[in-house]
């Protein structure tokens, strides 16, 4: 159940949407920067991290969802401020995208085949295969910028809240007064 007594989210909820907000800098980093990385033991381990955070988003943001429909604060909205259903469905918009990149992460992984941390090996699911593999990691990386891009606008709106409109929206989510 949904408590809207307080002021701010519960820690819960501020810890979820600032450590999703890390992994996903952190992963997206890791992600475009990987060919930079000098092929062998070096770059098999930055993208062997990389997996384990995605799947470790995957976690969080699957906790998230349950949370939030059991107990995590949720804000009512008022139909008389102007854009809230609007800023409502963009939460929602960049849940989808979150899950989205765990997806295509994961069927990127089985598709491509893989190797974490030269220890275990997950084998191509079909291994002459090229364009497919080339396509699923276009469309994992194209989604990604796509999440970067929202989450950008996203900020930007929470800033110009803080800054501008002065409506304590942006300290709901820092900490629990
Ligand atoms: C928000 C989460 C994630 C972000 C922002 C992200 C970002 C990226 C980016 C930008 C790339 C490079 C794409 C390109 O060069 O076209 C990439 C590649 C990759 N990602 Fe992710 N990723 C995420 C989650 C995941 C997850 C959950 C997995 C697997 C469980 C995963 C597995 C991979 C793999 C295997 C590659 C290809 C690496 C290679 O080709 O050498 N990613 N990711
Ligand atoms: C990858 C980065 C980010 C993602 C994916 C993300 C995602 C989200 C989502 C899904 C919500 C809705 C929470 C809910 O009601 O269930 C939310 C709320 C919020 N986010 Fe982010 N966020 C990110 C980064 C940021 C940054 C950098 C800021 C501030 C500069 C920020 C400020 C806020 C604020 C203030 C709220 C509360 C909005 C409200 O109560 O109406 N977020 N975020």
């Amino acid at each position: 159940m949904a408590t809207n007594s307080s002021s701010t989210y519960d820690r819960k909820t501020i810890a979820l949407h600032w450590g999703s907000a890390a992994l996903i800098l952190i992963l997206w980093t890791a992600g475009e920067f990987l060919d930079v990385v000098p092929k062998g033991t070096s770059r098999i381990t930055v993208r062997s991290m990389h997996i384990c955070l995605g799947l470790a988003l995957g976690i969080a943001l699957a906790y998230r969802i349950w949370w939030r429909n059991h107990g995590g604060t949720r804000f009512p909205i008022d139909v008389r401020v102007r854009h809230q259903k609007q800023a409502q469905m963009a939460h929602q918009v960049l849940y989808a995208v979150m899950g989205l990149m765990v997806a295509t992460g994961v069927a990127l992984v089985w598709i491509r085949g893989d190797n974490l941390f030269n220890l275990v090996t997950v084998p191509a699911f079909d291994p002459g295969n090229k364009d497919l593999r080339h396509s699923a990691k276009e469309v994992h990386g194209w989604i990604a910028n796509a999440l970067m891009l929202g989450a950008m606008l996203h900020a930007a709106i929470a800033v110009w809240h803080h800054a501008i409109v002065k409506d304590g929206v942006l300290k709901r989510m820092l900490s629990r007064a």
